[in-house]
């Protein structure tokens, strides 16, 4: 189909027909679908008759072939225009094969993994007959009480902006041309990451400053690289909800950024303009959204039923509404839609690509190099002796983590039978103590009998799945108290201690880093998860992963970020007084465990920063040069990385900034030069007026394989 073809298409459909493409509906709703359950009450509800139905332009959640094509043929059947539906999917870390949350994946600091997740979750989703996933969420966490910090990559956005662009590049490699791929929707522009307190949904207020410095790099990364598609938030944004925000939608995304993709609400956001006291009605609802620039209305019906009628009072003008379905068929074009409306789903393929051997293996090895290790005190890698493996997590098949809804409990490797391909059934005493939040005496004696009998214990404790992800906001984000009571008992046997810690945020982990030997943050692993966990365990793979978000020393810290401001009067100043200075009286000001750290079972050690000049211009960049050498009998792999600091600006800077990071493999007592470049470029800041510009003066930077120990040079940028 040409644009041309697409036009006259558009000009043959009813306003009807044009409005029932910015609907978009969950998959009962539509005929053909495998359960239609009782639908009929919730269509009412909303107002919505078959016959909208029959007009509507997108599915929500379908997934699975055979389901799909029968909707699709259905529907074409059905529209006088033969308009194909769009089906759309949360496609977060893996379709079936599930990978690592993407927390997690934020940790392996593996841009090239990340982009192989990606498109391996289109592939398994695209022959299941799914066009767009609702990824990837790129929204700057620094809150672990929000409980979908799993979703995003983290506290940084050089960090988040790098995997935003591997994750779309994974789902949507050449859209027109390859197969196996879906277009991927960036979200919740914008600024979701910051709501007041950690409370899901809630109230966003920053500067603009703050927002284009940390919060926007990481949406634009992601349509720099060609996301087709953009997802609103549900919060307000500076006293406006993100849904029915024009400045942020149309002025910024539109305008300034060119961004001519299909924009869709989440999920119910436009009816709640109403809650949010913005809107009287539904139809002042539909007003704002289309207005705003929201091109679909997902799962309400503000759109469907008051667009007509806005129209004929002359609130809205109809070429709003061409506007928007022009963009949402030029996205069915794009994907092939009106020449194969099934696209990849093949049921064949199915069978033959999902939860492939390749497919496990990549989410293994993704797997085993998210994990990180905190702590280690001789303990890891386990010896084949007698092990204990205790705790609820011990043979828990819910380690998938949210936004796994494919991903099915009998294709998941738990821990215990991970560790099982390592040593013989004797070998491993199993016994979970307690669940998640509760115990009893039996459940905890029987754990510590079983304790008794081994030289080690690893002890597998964390969050239940639903205790992070969306609506998962904890105010106490410690492991339930039964399980540190747990942990302490087991200590007091005197034995080595291994807690391996599932859990979808950073956490409190304090009590258990004093009570255990080693601690292994193994987040929500996936499918895979138990293999690589036993991998490491063991010491077939060498831990390398890196926080991608700080872990606080206590509650009251947060938010506690690495690329935070000096303030008027820092706790370090070489003159500072013993009081009035930015401090808590009962807290450290630094994260027990900050961005970048992790362990490994090798040693590296770095060299001191060698600058190729002391001062840089716009023409020559900075070369930074150093070794690191593995001063260990084990090859291990290390991320290298490289922070600036500019000392004085035009408006403050952060204390330290990522600008680049190598990943380097050495073998044991191997040693590596490696070279950065920065560039002026790479200097660059928004200033008062929100110009993005560098100053001359003088910088810091600083190498390092954590964000806290680091060694630093300084050098100039001349004009
Ligand atoms: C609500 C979530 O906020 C969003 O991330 C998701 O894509 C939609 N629901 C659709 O499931």
């Amino acid at each position: 189909m040409t644009d041309h073809q697409l036009k006259e298409l558009l000009d043959q459909m009813t306003l009807e027909e044009k409005t029932g493409q910015l609907v978009q509906l969950a998959t009962p709703f539509f005929e053909g679908a495998s359960d239609r359950g009782q639908i009929t009450g919730p269509m009412q509800d909303m107002g919505i008759s078959d016959e909208d139905i029959k007009k509507a332009g997108s599915v929500l959640g379908a997934s699975g072939a055979s389901e799909i094509k029968n909707i699709q043929k259905k529907h074409l059947e059905n529209h006088r225009l033969s308009i194909p539906l769009l089906i759309m999917s949360d496609i977060v870390h893996g379709f079936k094969t599930i990978f690592p949350v993407p927390l997690a994946i934020g940790c392996s600091w593996d841009v090239e993994l990340a982009e192989q997740s990606s498109a391996i979750a289109a592939k398994e989703a695209a022959v299941s007959g799914v066009h767009v996933s609702f990824a990837p969420m790129v929204d700057l966490s620094r809150d672990p009480r929000w409980g979908r910090v799993m979703e995003s990559t983290g506290e940084d956005p050089f960090l988040n902006s790098t995997f935003a662009r591997a994750f779309v590049r994974g789902f949507q490699g050449n859209l027109e041309s390859d197969n196996y791929k879906v277009a991927a929707c960036v979200k919740h522009f914008a600024a979701y990451g910051a709501p007041e307190g950690g409370r899901d949904y809630n109230t966003v207020d920053m500067s603009e400053w703050m927002l284009r410095e940390s919060y926007l790099p990481a949406y634009k990364a992601a349509l720099d690289e060609g996301c087709e598609m953009v997802m609103t938030a549900f919060n307000i944004l500076n006293g406006i909800p993100s849904t029915g925000n024009k400045a942020l939608m149309r002025d910024l995304l539109r305008e300034e950024w060119g961004f001519d993709g299909v924009l869709i609400s989440d999920w119910g956001a436009v009816k709640e303009l109403l809650p949010h006291g913005v809107a009287a009605n539904e139809k002042e609802a539909a007003e704002q959204a289309l207005k705003a620039g929201v091109d679909i209305e997902m799962m309400t019906s503000c759109y469907v039923n008051h667009i007509s009628e806005l129209i004929e009072e002359g609130k809205l003008t109809e070429d709003l509404v061409d506007e928007a379905v022009l963009r949402i068929l030029t996205l069915k074009k794009k994907l092939g839609l009106f020449e194969n409306p099934y696209r990849d789903a093949d049921e064949e393929a199915e069978k033959e690509f999902i939860l492939s051997a390749e497919h496990r293996a990549a989410a293994r090895n993704l797997a085993s190099k998210s994990i990180v290790l905190l702590k280690n005190e001789d303990v890891l890698p386990l010896k084949k002796e007698k092990i204990a493996l205790i705790g609820p997590f011990s043979n828990s098949t819910d380690i998938l983590g949210p936004w796994s809804w494919a991903g099915a409990p009998e294709d998941t490797i738990t821990l215990d039978q991970g560790m099982k391909n390592h040593v013989t059934e004797d070998q491993l005493l199993i016994s979970n103590g307690c669940e998640i939040e509760t115990g009893t005496e039996e459940q905890l004696q029987e754990a510590v009998e079983k304790a008794k009998q081994a030289d080690t214990i690893v002890l597998a404790i964390g969050e239940h799945s639903d205790m992070s992800g969306e609506a998962g906001s904890r105010a106490e984000i410690t492991i339930p108290k039964v399980q540190v009571d747990l942990l302490k008992k087991i200590k007091a046997l005197g034995k080595p201690v291994v807690a391996v810690l599932f859990n979808g945020r950073p956490l409190d982990v304090k009590e258990i880093i004093e009570n255990a030997d080693a601690v292994v943050e193994a987040w929500y692993p996936g499918t895979e998860g138990g293999n690589a966990l036993a991998d490491i365990l063991f010491g077939e793979v060498n831990p390398s992963a890196k926080l991608s978000m700080s872990f606080p020393y206590s509650i009251g810290q947060v938010p506690v970020y690495y690329n935070n401001y000096n303030t008027g009067r820092p706790k370090d100043a070489p003159d500072a007084q013993v009081r009035y200075v930015s401090q808590y009286l009962d807290n450290p000001n630094e994260a027990l465990f900050p961005f970048g750290y992790g362990l490994s079972y090798s040693n590296f050690e770095y060299s001191e920063p060698v600058l190729s000049s002391e001062t840089i211009t716009k023409e020559e960049p900075l070369r930074v040069r150093l070794n690191v050498k593995n001063t260990s009998d084990t090859a291990g792999e290390e991320t290298v990385q490289l922070y600036v600091r500019d000392l004085v600006g035009q408006v403050v800077r952060p204390l330290k900034e990522l600008k680049d990071f190598k990943k380097i493999y050495l073998e044991a007592r191997e040693t590596r030069q490696i070279e950065f470049t920065i560039s002026e470029e790479q200097l660059r800041y928004h200033h008062a007026d929100m110009e993005y510009k560098s100053d001359a003066g003088e910088f810091e930077v600083f190498v390092g394989g954590n964000s806290r120990d680091v060694q630093s040079k300084k050098f100039n940028l001349s004009d």
